[in-house]
Formats: C-alpha cells, structure tokens, sequence
C-alpha cells in the first residue's frame, strides 16, 4: 500500500492540466498518487487520458439528478470513497453547490485563467483586453462555497503585449498554468501549504499569493 497522498481531479474538457500533473507525476517531481478522474461530461478528452494513464474515472450526468446539491453530494461523496486526500479542479466548469462543498473546505484547490480577485467567472481573457491591463495571469486557490473566491494560493504573471487578442493570450498562459499547478500540489503533498484564510506557507499565513517564478518553483515575491 502507498503512502503517497492521493488526489483526485475533476475536468469537463480537454483535460491539459491533467496532463500536466500526470507528466509531473511521471518525472518524479509530483509524489502523488491519482485515485479517481471524475467528470460531469461522459465524452471529456481527460477521461480518456485518465483511462490512458490506468487511473480510475468517474462520469456523472448532471441530467440524471433532481438538482445541483444532488450531483454534487453524489461526485463528493464517490471522491471521498475513492480515498481521495484532495480534490484538483482542473477545468471543471461547474459551479458547485456550497452545501456540498463546505465540508471539503481546505482541500479542495481550483486554477482559474485570471490574477484573481480579477475576473472571477468566464472570459477571463476578454475581460483582461478589454480592461486594458498589462499584467494577466493564473491563479491557484482554495475554494470555498464563493465562486472563484477562496483565499489565492499561487499566481502566475503574464504580460499582455500590444495587439493581443483572447487565443493569444489563453495559449501563452496555458503553459504557465501547466506550470503552476503541480507547483502548488507539490507543497500540499510536502506539507509546506496548508489551508487557511489568508493560506498558511510554511506555518506562516501568506501576506501575498506566491508567484510562479522563471525555474517553476513558488516563492513570495
Ligand atoms: C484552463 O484554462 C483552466 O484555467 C480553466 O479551464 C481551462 C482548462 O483547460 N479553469 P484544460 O482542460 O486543463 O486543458
């Protein structure tokens, strides 16, 4: 038996971040282990690379179930089964009822395509040009009951460049998210991040997100 912490992952599309993860598991910089890939789409691209990967998957159709609380308690409550430690949001684009997520407070972790608490929700990209910003990025938070809200883990920075246009800037912060994921499970697996509000780092409440820095690794700014 493993002592590995495991994890489970949540997608309803293509599945990169999973992959990432998966890649990073593989070369040895993530020690964890998968124990379920779970998803609202039965057709999701990143069940097959679960499948692929010899890890257990999941598809739940919200269809079949009275409301959200339902699906949502039902998901939680095959995750916990699976044994899973936490629980990775990547590129699950359901919002989740706060009932069932309240008692998983502190160990769920979601990454969101904006410099959070910019732009919660969708278009994030859109949003960012249309603002005019100079500075985009990725986060990593905790997630809580508030949709995109919990207390931001990590950051990754992105400079808008002139004439940007929304795939531009999603394909150049892909790689970056790539990045910043397995970054911040690597520190809940090497017990150096725990949960809190503000998150607690290295038994100190973070005064500021970490930063993805040039090298991959997470440090204060
Ligand atoms: C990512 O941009 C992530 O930030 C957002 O959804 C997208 C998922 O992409 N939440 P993928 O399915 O991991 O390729």
């Amino acid at each position: 038996m493993s002592l590995l912490p495991r994890i489970a992952v949540l997608a309803s599309g293509r599945g990169s971040n999973l992959a990432a993860l998966l890649a990073a598991r593989d070369n040895g910089t993530l020690p964890v282990e998968f124990a379920l890939v779970g998803s609202d789409k039965a057709e999701a691209p990143a069940l097959r690379l679960a499948e692929a990967a010899g890890i257990a998957t999941l598809a739940l159709d919200p269809r079949s179930y009275p409301d959200r609380l339902a699906f949502d308690l039902d998901m939680f409550q095959r995750i916990e089964a699976s044994g899973a430690q936490w629980l990775v949001l990547a590129g699950y684009m359901r919002i989740l009822a706060a009932d069932a997520v309240r008692p998983w407070v502190g160990r769920i972790i979601n990454i969101h395509p904006s410099l959070l608490p910019k732009y919660r929700g969708l278009h994030t990209h859109r949003r960012a040009l249309e603002a005019g910003d100079v500075d985009h990025g990725a986060s990593v938070h905790f997630v809580t009951a508030e949709l995109d809200g919990g207390p931001v883990i990590a950051q990754a920075h992105l400079a808008v460049q002139p004439g940007d246009d929304e795939d531009q800037l999603a394909a150049r912060l892909l790689p970056l998210e790539h990045q910043l994921l397995p970054a911040v499970l690597r520190l809940l697996a090497s017990q150096e991040l725990h949960w809190g509000e503000p998150p607690i780092f290295r038994g100190q409440p973070l005064p500021a997100p970490l930063v993805l820095a040039a090298d991959g690794t997470l440090a204060l700014r």
